[in-house]
């Protein structure tokens, strides 16, 4: 539809996870007009279901040198190493500053911040909060820093508002689009009620993860890839789709449980607790040197293999021996969510599955958070900044956010000090539409995705994978009179869709086994595949 209002500031900031915050914090007193807008409430969003904290070497017998190599190891040769330098050196001083604007992080007897363990680390370099509601604490913080200035005519905050497109200018010469501002639609608040449009030459996406494309995921409902899809239809380019990391330790309910689902940290096994297969049987020591602390693709794989031998539908994670009173006090919210579906962990092993966490590919980003689009940043889970290669590092995550938006907020600042962002006074595009999808199609297309494209896939299961999503598409075309008048759940379902179909794309394009990208029937690492899988429209805005 046709945006019913029209507004212009000088920067829109899409999104209020870590990044999307931090981003709006940061360009709030350095450009005059920011906007920054939200699908839910301030406070919803991945940020808040993070559990075991924030990666960043801050011990004096850590360093930013051991960081990055734990980082590098991790990403399976696919990181870039320009990137993880920036994450691990910058990182430090990053989190000082969440400190700053009131974070809390659970401390030593000496007053030191308290640090612990998560796979593939080689050092304690994990803070966090309230035990294992480190995401819950952060987003507390930043979410009062912006309440503090929710008054200040430099920063409007539009929450409920879902963004439709990214707007650009006609192609240059050479074919380059820049950004112009966003479509949006936004739930209840008066005049800016509907469809409407904002204008602004600076769009920073961090609109977080794509959980929703699968049947489980511990992100939240909303993870449904909006900013992904929207940066693809405007002609951004993307990378790493295929990599999507499953966490290994996902609470079991059952086979026909679905959408998001309790998240056991991987800090409890940093704290030493052990996976047994469903015979009792610790099976990790003789998968990798690091045990139940090897990188977490080593972990889900090794668990998928062991369900498979076993013929049962997940494994254990005992963490008795840890004690009835530990248990309780380092992770009070894992204790309280485990007694909700009836189990008493200080007394009974949980049974925990693979289920999808973590989206390390997303809109390709330089070091400045710029992506292929003059004007529009990506930060954030949204992002492919290279940080997380083949696979991401345990709580590498918020760092990311926080670094990467500080960087582009400060990228913005600069450019229209300069006078490089200024509104453009040429007609803006919108992407052309297609029809969109039903939203009752999205359990159908995550059965697809999760069958198809899930931790195990091969050129069978991709395949097919792709003609089922392309029935999907067919029958929206077929069936477009029952879209036609959209609401949030059809754009959010024909974004899970396209998300869904440029990423498994990529992983049949992938014909080897690297990081999160696991292929039964090429299941090496190869030396040609050390390199990524770029995805962008074709001119007639096909895949
Ligand atoms: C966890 O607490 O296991 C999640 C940490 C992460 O995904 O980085």
């Amino acid at each position: 539809p046709a945006p019913g209002w029209t507004t212009r500031v000088d920067a829109i900031v899409v999104g209020s996870g870590i990044a999307g915050l931090t981003a709006a914090l940061e360009l709030r007193t350095r450009v005059p007009r920011v906007l920054l807008v939200t699908k839910g409430e301030l406070s919803s969003g991945s940020t808040v279901w993070a559990q075991g904290g924030i990666a960043a070497a801050l011990d004096p017998e850590d360093s930013p040198e051991a960081h990055l190599a734990d980082t590098l190891a991790a990403g399976g040769g696919l990181s870039d190493p320009d990137a993880v330098k920036v994450l691990v050196t910058e990182g430090p001083e990053r989190v000082h500053e969440l400190v700053a604007r009131g974070a809390v992080f659970d401390k030593t007897g000496n007053g030191a911040i308290a640090l612990t363990r998560e796979g593939g680390h080689r050092a304690d370099r994990i803070a966090h909060a309230g035990g294992d509601a480190t995401g819950a604490e952060i987003s507390r913080a930043l979410v009062a820093q912006i309440d503090a200035v929710r008054d200040d005519p430099g920063i409007e905050v539009v929450e409920n508002a879902l963004v439709l497109d990214i707007l650009t200018g006609a192609p240059d010469a050479q074919g380059r689009r820049a950004a112009r501002g966003v479509t949006l639609h936004v739930r209840g608040t008066g005049s800016r009620d509907g469809v409407g449009a904002v204008l602004a030459p600076a769009v920073i996406l961090a609109t977080g993860g794509i959980g929703q494309i699968y049947r489980s995921s511990t992100n939240p409902a909303g993870a449904t890839g909006d900013g992904i899809a929207a940066a693809l239809r405007a002609g951004a380019v993307l990378a790493d789709l295929e990599f999507v990391q499953f966490h290994p330790t996902v609470l079991w309910l059952g086979s026909g449980a679905k959408g998001q689902l309790p998240l056991i940290s991987e800090a409890v096994r940093g704290e030493g607790a052990w996976l047994l297969d469903v015979d009792g049987r610790r099976f990790m020591p003789a998968v990798h040197e690091m045990a139940e602390l090897a990188p977490r693709d080593v972990v889900a794989h090794a668990i998928v293999r062991q369900m498979t031998a076993t013929g049962a539908d997940n494994v254990l994670l005992d963490a008795r021996h840890l004690g009835a009173d530990f248990l309780r006090a380092r992770f009070p919210t894992i204790t309280e969510r485990l007694l909700a579906n009836g189990i008493d962990w200080t007394e009974e092993p949980v049974p925990v599955a693979p289920a999808q966490h973590y989206h390390s590919g997303g809109v390709v980003t330089d070091l400045l958070g710029r992506s292929s689009v003059d004007g529009l940043y990506a930060v954030g889970e949204v992002a492919c900044t290279g940080v997380h290669g083949a696979n991401r590092l345990a709580s590498n995550s918020l760092l990311e956010g926080l670094v990467f938006a500080y960087r582009a907020a400060r990228d913005v600042a600069v450019r229209y000090a300069a006078g490089e962002l200024r509104d453009a006074a040429d007609p803006v595009e919108r992407p052309g539409g297609s029809a969109l999808v039903a939203a009752t199609a999205r359990s159908r297309v995550q059965k697809v995705m999760s069958g198809g494209s899930g931790v195990i896939r091969s050129a069978t299961s991709l395949e097919a994978a792709d003609e089922r999503l392309a029935a999907v598409r067919a029958d929206a075309h077929r069936r477009s009179d029952v879209v036609a008048e959209p609401q949030a759940a059809e754009w959010e379902t024909t974004n899970v869709h396209q998300v869904s179909r440029a990423l498994t794309r990529a992983a049949w394009e992938r014909t080897e086994t690297r990081g999160g990208h696991y292929r039964v029937d090429f299941p090496t690492t190869e030396s040609e595949w050390a390199r990524r899988v770029l995805v962008s429209l074709d001119d007639d805005g096909t895949l």
